[in-house]
């Protein structure tokens, strides 16, 4: 991985505070889950956050809960339909979703994972309230890392290959560029193969220029990349492609969730901008 990749990487942690916060607003985490970055930011941003809902009708906070309660949505059915008992969510960030989902199925094995600063944070937070368990871990990982201690072939050593698993990406894929989180996604459909069944859920911003917003979603894009100092990618031109690509790198079974599946997320006034794609080998 090029040294640029690997610092673009860094800096889109910080960004992990602001949704642990926006999870918190709306009731889906306890306190421990907020850091003072995370409110502050929501504070600074508070502004732009209006204005974009004023003027555009493009409500930030919508489309964070239409791809979180939508992946909660998926993640229900495939424990309570589908009997998988492993989750590895990559990227956890500060979300609360294993704390949420080891809470409410007792025989649940949750391994959140993310970059070592970040997985290390995430310990310490679950660690201190007492959350931590044989059952609820979490490990360093970095998705760009083909091998070594902090590759997804280290973090899948620690599962039992025997059982179904599932494996969840959230706020991610988008901060990289098309071929580098293709590279990750042929990576990880080799790693889920030895499993009897996987499958991965992520949320995904495609590219639709025919949207109504697409000229201020662009806008916004290009702000949150100033903001994490990186950039902010549209991948695939609607839901075939989505299909298409996702088959390329190795999945079998691709479906594309829209948020108005979801009787409980907020409506938009617009068709939906973001996706959430479950994959299975
Ligand atoms: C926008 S935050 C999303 C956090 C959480 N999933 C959520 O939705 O609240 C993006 C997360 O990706 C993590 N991340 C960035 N680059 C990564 C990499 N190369 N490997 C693993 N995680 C990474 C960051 O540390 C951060 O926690």
């Amino acid at each position: 991985m090029s040294r640029a990749a690997r610092l673009d990487s860094a800096h889109i942690t910080p960004s992990a505070h602001y949704t642990g916060y926006v999870w918190y607003r709306h009731q889906l985490a306890e306190a421990p889950f907020v850091t003072a970055f995370g409110r502050l930011a929501h504070g600074l941003l508070a502004p732009v956050s209006w204005g974009a809902r004023a003027a555009f009708g493009l409500d930030v906070e919508r489309f964070l809960l239409q791809r979180h309660l939508l992946i909660d949505a998926c993640l229900r059915e495939a424990i309570e339909q589908r009997g998988v008992r492993q989750v590895v969510e990559i990227a956890c960030g500060l979300s609360p979703r294993g704390r949420r989902f080891c809470a409410r199925y007792p025989d649940l094995r949750y391994l959140e994972a993310d970059l070592p600063p970040m997985a290390a944070r995430k310990r310490l937070l679950l660690h201190e309230e007492g959350w931590l368990s044989a059952r609820h871990q979490v490990r360093p990982v970095d998705i760009l890392a083909d091998q070594g201690a902090h590759s997804l072939s280290a973090l899948f050593s620690g599962l039992d290959a025997e059982l179904p698993v599932l494996v969840i990406t959230e706020g991610l894929v988008n901060y990289f560029s098309l071929p580098l989180i293709e590279t990750f996604w042929t990576r990880l459909a080799a790693q889920l193969r030895p499993f009897p069944s996987a499958t991965y859920l992520t949320d995904l911003y495609p590219d639709l220029p025919e949207h109504p917003r697409y000229r201020q979603l662009r806008w916004g894009i290009d702000l949150v990349g100033r903001l994490t100092r990186g950039r902010y990618y549209l991948h695939y031109r609607g839901d075939p492609a989505i299909v298409d690509g996702f088959g390329a790198c190795g999945f079998r079974e691709v479906r594309v969730h829209d948020p108005k599946e979801l009787a409980t997320a907020p409506a938009d006034a617009w068709p939906a901008l973001v996706r959430v794609v479950e994959a299975r080998i």
